[in-house]
């Protein structure tokens, strides 16, 4: 069901984000140093913002490949069956691969999809996700870097929607229906 009155109450400023995307990505260079090319796989559409700032601050070849899985519609629910609506291009057998992700909440879809790229044989699979709530997790799933852990709230914003909208705030939001 959607419900259509509602504001977005400031969660995390656009300020905090970009200090959090620049310690992550130096997390994430220091640990992949010396490969010879890191395959950064964004999970359409919400990490789109996310992984634009990211990968400019690492420090590494990078080549970037997107992937999409079926989303909410316009609920604010998950499904939990995960489809692929769009695979990566490219090929990951032996390579070191990084998915981003915008939130991980029951953990369904970060579970499906590493599972489709675990079997393409990568040589590494780490994940970074900028938002996680911990609280709702269903599958026993963690990222490997987390960018800020949440509360059970519905938030929007740097790259997150409700219902396709808000994707466009620079900082990150939390739906309240008035
Ligand atoms: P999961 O499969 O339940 O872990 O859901 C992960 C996906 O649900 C994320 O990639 C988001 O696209 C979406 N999602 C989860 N929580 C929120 C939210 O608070 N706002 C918008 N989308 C969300
Ligand atoms: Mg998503």
């Amino acid at each position: 069901m959607t419900q259509s009155n509602y504001v977005v109450d400031p969660m995390i400023s656009a300020k905090s984000i970009a200090a959090r995307v620049e310690v992550l990505a130096c997390e994430i260079t220091e640990h992949f140093t010396g490969t010879d090319k890191l395959i950064v796989v964004g999970l359409l559409r919400g990490s789109f913002v996310f992984i634009a700032d990211l990968v400019r601050e690492l420090d590494l070849p990078v080549e970037v490949d997107f992937l999409e899985t079926s989303s909410y519609g316009n609920s604010l629910e998950s499904s939990r069956e995960v489809r692929i609506l769009k695979d990566i291009r490219g090929e990951i057998e032996g390579r070191d691969v990084l998915v981003v992700e915008d939130i991980v909440d029951t953990g369904h879809t970060l579970n499906h999809v590493l599972h489709l790229l675990k079997s393409r044989n990568p040589n590494r699979l780490e994940v970074c996700a900028l938002l996680d709530k911990p609280s709702r997790r269903e599958v026993d799933i963690t990222a490997t870097w987390i960018g800020f852990e949440i509360p059970d709230e519905f938030v929007v914003g740097y790259g997150i929607d409700y219902a396709q909208l808000n994707r466009n705030l620079d900082h990150i939001g939390k739906v309240r229906f008035v």
